[in-house]
């Protein structure tokens, strides 16, 4: 199943709930625009490419309003879910400016869904070529360590970093790899092993503070990791990627980055980007149970940056760009 998409029969959005992985597969379906909201709030649907997504299909369920009036505020709490990934800044923009085309809220919805269904379309052929692109840097054998997850549950389908090592499998070629469990959320050891496993491609979990262990003993080639927003001088992604990216430079080890081009914000430095910071009960609780006292003081922002000096090469569906990056 995909990870999102559009259910005709009941009108509404249909996604995997990721925050019940892996103890529990569960779709849900939202039919309203603040139940979306809500699932991008708490994660349901998450990963820059799967959150394009939603916000085209959530522009569809803002377009079930009254009026040309309600519909706008809709559309402007949408774009307030989360701020650091540019892919759901692109996916409302493009459904919106299509649904602006419609006269009444009726056309306007079918425009929208129109653009949507075109975008998840567009989704699943630029990651089939992100990883053909990036295949050619793998070869048999490669251990290869991931953070967060850039597979398919972070995409409609096939997955950006997780695309380069399924379609590198494809070739015949034998990659495994290794997943940083991606403190405090925990999307490696939830959903990179889960959706790897499911694909029996062989998957070991480490804890994040484990990667320079791993890396000066040589049990990694190469790093691949996903992007929320590439920006003037690097990139943006989850809390951890920096650290992974010294540590690769220290050891001599590539640090591949594979991103659509509908994550670029080239026109921003990382200074410009608000760094999401969630909820301090992430770091005080593990699940139910208490792991620090309830009133410490924590900083928990979501994202890091990684300049381009650290990176060895951007891997796109326009093809692989090695460093040194110009993009401007
Ligand atoms: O907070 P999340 O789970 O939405 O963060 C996701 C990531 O940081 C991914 O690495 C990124 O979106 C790339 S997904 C192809």
């Amino acid at each position: 199943m995909r990870t999102i998409d559009w259910d005709e029969d009941r009108a509404a959005v249909r996604l995997i709930d990721q925050t019940r992985l892996p103890a529990e597969y569960e779709v849900v379906y939202c039919e309203r625009v603040d139940e979306l909201i809500a699932a991008i709030k708490e994660l349901k649907v998450r990963g820059a490419p799967a959150l394009g997504v939603a916000g085209a299909l959530g522009v569809v369920l803002a377009c079930k309003s009254a009026s040309k009036g309600e519909i706008e505020r809709a559309v402007m709490k949408l774009k307030e879910a989360r701020p650091t990934a540019v892919n759901l800044f692109y996916g409302i923009d493009r459904a919106y400016r299509a649904a602006k085309r419609g006269k009444t809220p009726e056309e306007m919805e079918e425009l929208a869904l129109a653009e949507a269904n075109r975008l998840i379309e567009e989704d699943i052929a630029v990651n089939r070529k992100i990883g053909d692109y990036g295949s050619v840097l793998l070869e048999d054998g490669d251990v290869v360590l991931t953070h967060c997850n850039a597979g398919r549950l972070a995409c409609v389908e096939w997955g950006t970093a997780l695309g380069v090592i399924r379609a590198a499998i494809l070739q015949g070629k034998h990659i495994e790899v290794i997943a940083c469990e991606t403190r405090p959320l925990n999307q490696g050891s939830r959903l990179t092993t889960w959706e790897l496993m499911q694909d029996k491609i062989p998957v070991t979990l480490i804890t994040d503070s484990m990667s320079a262990v791993v890396m000066r003993g040589g049990m990694v080639n190469k790093v691949i990791v996903g992007a929320d927003r590439v920006v003037k001088e690097g990139v943006i992604n989850k809390i951890g990627t920096y650290m992974h990216a010294v540590l690769a430079k220290e050891h001599g080890i590539p640090f591949y980055v594979a991103a659509p081009t509908s994550s670029f914000d080239l026109e921003h430095g990382y200074e410009d980007i608000e760094i999401e910071e969630r909820s301090p009960e992430e770091l005080v609780y593990c699940g139910d149970t208490q792991i620090a006292p309830a009133d410490v003081r924590v900083y928990n922002p979501a994202f890091d940056f990684t300049p381009f000096e650290l990176i060895e090469a951007l891997i796109t569906e326009k093809g692989v760009f090695h460093t040194p990056i110009k993009l401007i």
